[in-house]
């Protein structure tokens, strides 16, 4: 059976109850927390979100959506503010370049990966698993 979708009993407010789409929702071993509607994110663009209490990468790239830390593993600098081409994504600092969907560094300087989440697309929303 698939997840249902509401508020979560343990963080919702009364005002949630209006908002279902704005709480995040626990299944087993899971966090799916709501970060933007998807189309708001163009095809071959990325947005920094802040959800869940992380800044967050949306890529949305050939038509699917990948979710990863908005930070770069190298240094302070957001991702989201590099050079996506294709399926990698350029940081703005050093140029340090990352696969998207496995996170795998590429180019130096980055050595580290990046972090991905499973993302899926529900009631026109992006929503990543983001543990708590
Ligand atoms: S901060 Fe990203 S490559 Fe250095």
């Amino acid at each position: 059976m698939g997840p249902t979708y509401g508020p979560n009993p343990e963080t919702a407010t009364a005002a949630d109850t209006h908002t279902r789409k704005r709480v995040n929702v626990t299944e087993a071993g899971h966090n799916w927390c709501p970060l933007i509607a998807a189309a708001e994110v163009e095809e071959d663009d990325v947005l920094c979100v802040r959800a869940c209490g992380r800044n967050l990468a949306v890529f949305h790239i050939d038509g699917d959506y990948h979710v990863t830390d908005d930070r770069c593993t190298h240094e302070e600098a957001s991702l989201s503010d590099g050079y996506l081409q294709d399926d990698t994504i350029e940081c703005p600092r050093h140029q340090g370049v990352f696969h998207v969907p496995s996170g795998k560094p590429m180019a130096a300087p980055v050595t580290q990966p990046l972090r991905v989440y499973p993302a899926r697309v529900e009631d026109g929303q992006v929503w990543a698993d983001i543990p708590e």
